[in-house]
């Protein structure tokens, strides 16, 4: 099968180029102008940029967490994803207490094979660190899950000091990264407590126990770790300006530090969280949405090329699951859906409202993506002998971001009723057209993509 997209503009991480692209049987076969095939199919893509197929390398599909499940499996995620442009997920297969490493990655297996739209990998989270996870780590490497995540909160899932030394030490000699949820527990409980014996038990004080200091603190802790083991680290989800001021003083002392933030932290600020009732629950996350001034500082950072990803953290509850929490903020799940809409979201408020190049954009959200997590060339790039993954967007589209328009199977948008520029038109995964302006036109053909080792982004 061959697909000819003609009279377009190709978008790559270094950049703008206009150019003809042939797809033969699911790749990229040339990229020139002036193609011509008799025998594909020609699609006329004039006055559209053309991107490599967006990856969101943080979601949490089917994740059982607060003594519920989320509202996106891999089936309603991966086509969520799709919808918006998005043609490869990293989801986090986690590791319950007492489970192997492969029990938790046959699991996830389990969940999304066969019901995948898009493609997808695993990251690994490490709640339960043993000797015999340490020995399973060099086969898991090996399989093709080369990232890693570990919480230094959560009490289901945290990891202390020596182990976090241990996890990075291990993961050094076996080739994989680790990405870092950075907030310091003890911390947190502590606010916790005064904030309840204060009677405040409403969403604001989910805010008030998780403030910039919590993050800071954690990721110039883990830092200070991963400098002892000279080993690169990811910051994911990172909220606030005093954790990347952390990430700056790390990088001053010559360490490979990298950068994920998310479209809430750089759209949203924490007035949110004091909503009348109970509104602000949507927006419980964590880290939680910070200030307008984090925000700045996180765009600022983007601007310099100094936080290399941005994914979204999807982990979806409905508003009825989010009332767990209506008498004790502590109860609400945690996350918000985001996989459909990043990158609309940062095509319009990042490339058109805070001066991000289009190579920037690409880079963010696909380009330094596939290099990080070991996929580049085959994910991140319109090249020949890479997967036909092409996003065909419309600059010129405007629509408005609502639940009414939404794949991903959740009652709210947090994004409800922002209007945007910018829309995934056509989004080709493996040469076959699978969605088109917001509707999933081929289902469950997504597949697992084994990873080799991160590239290093500079
Ligand atoms: O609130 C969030 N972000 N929930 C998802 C789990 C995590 O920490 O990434
Ligand atoms: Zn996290
Ligand atoms: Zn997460």
């Amino acid at each position: 099968m061959k697909t000819l997209l003609k009279g377009g503009t190709v978008v790559s991480g270094s950049s703008v180029f206009e150019a003809d692209v042939l797809m033969e049987d699911g790749k990229i076969k040339a990229v020139e102008q002036g193609l011509q095939d008799q025998e594909a199919e020609v699609i006329d893509v004039s006055g559209k940029l053309l991107f490599p197929g967006f990856i969101d390398a943080h979601t949490h599909f089917d994740l059982h967490v607060a003594g519920t499940v989320t509202a996106d499996n891999f089936e309603t995620g991966t086509k969520a994803a799709l919808a918006g442009g998005t043609t490869m997920i990293i989801d986090f297969a986690t590791q319950y207490h007492g489970e192997s490493l492969h029990e938790a990655l046959e699991n996830w297996h389990k969940l999304s094979d066969g019901n995948a739209s898009c493609d997808y990998s695993f990251h690994l989270a490490i709640s339960d660190w043993t000797p015999s996870v340490s020995e399973e780590l060099e086969t898991v490497v090996k399989e093709g899950v080369t990232s890693f995540k570990v919480y230094m909160t959560y009490t289901d899932m945290v990891l202390g000091d020596k182990q976090i030394y241990l996890v990075l030490k291990r993961l050094k000699e076996v080739g994989g990264i680790t990405g870092v949820h950075c907030e310091n527990m003890g911390i947190i409980q502590a606010l916790v407590e005064e904030e309840k014996a204060k009677g405040n038990l409403g969403v604001s004080g989910h805010k008030n126990t998780r403030p910039a200091e919590v993050e800071a603190e954690a990721i110039s802790r883990l830092l200070k770790i991963a400098d002892l083991v000279k080993t690169p680290v990811i910051v994911v989800h990172l909220s606030s300006g005093a954790g990347y001021q952390e990430v700056k003083y790390a990088r001053e002392r010559g360490q490979e530090v990298y950068l994920e933030t998310c479209p809430q932290y750089l759209l949203m600020d924490e007035s949110l969280y004091d909503l009348p009732g109970f509104e602000g629950s949507k927006y419980v996350i964590s880290p939680t949405i910070k200030k307008t001034t984090d925000s700045t500082r996180l765009w600022n950072a983007i601007r310099k090329d100094n936080i290399q990803t941005i994914a979204t953290d999807h982990c979806s509850f409905t508003t009825s699951q989010k009332a767990a929490g209506k008498d004790d903020f502590t109860r609400i799940p945690n996350g918000m859906p985001g996989v459909e809409t990043r990158p609309a979201l940062m095509y319009n408020f990042g490339v058109l409202e805070h001066d991000l190049k289009l190579e920037q954009f690409c880079r963010l959200l696909s380009e330094n993506v596939a290099k990080l997590y070991g996929v580049y060339p085959q994910k991140g790039a319109i090249a020949p002998g890479s997967d036909g993954d092409i996003v065909v967007w419309n600059p010129d589209t405007k629509w408005t971001i609502s639940v009414e328009n939404q794949v991903a199977n959740v009652d709210y948008s947090p994004f409800e009723g922002t209007d945007v520029k910018g829309k995934a038109e056509l989004v080709f995964l493996r040469g076959r057209l699978a969605a088109e302006n917001g509707k999933v036109v081929l289902e469950k053909t997504g597949e697992f993509v084994p990873r080799k080792p991160y590239m290093e982004l500079y």
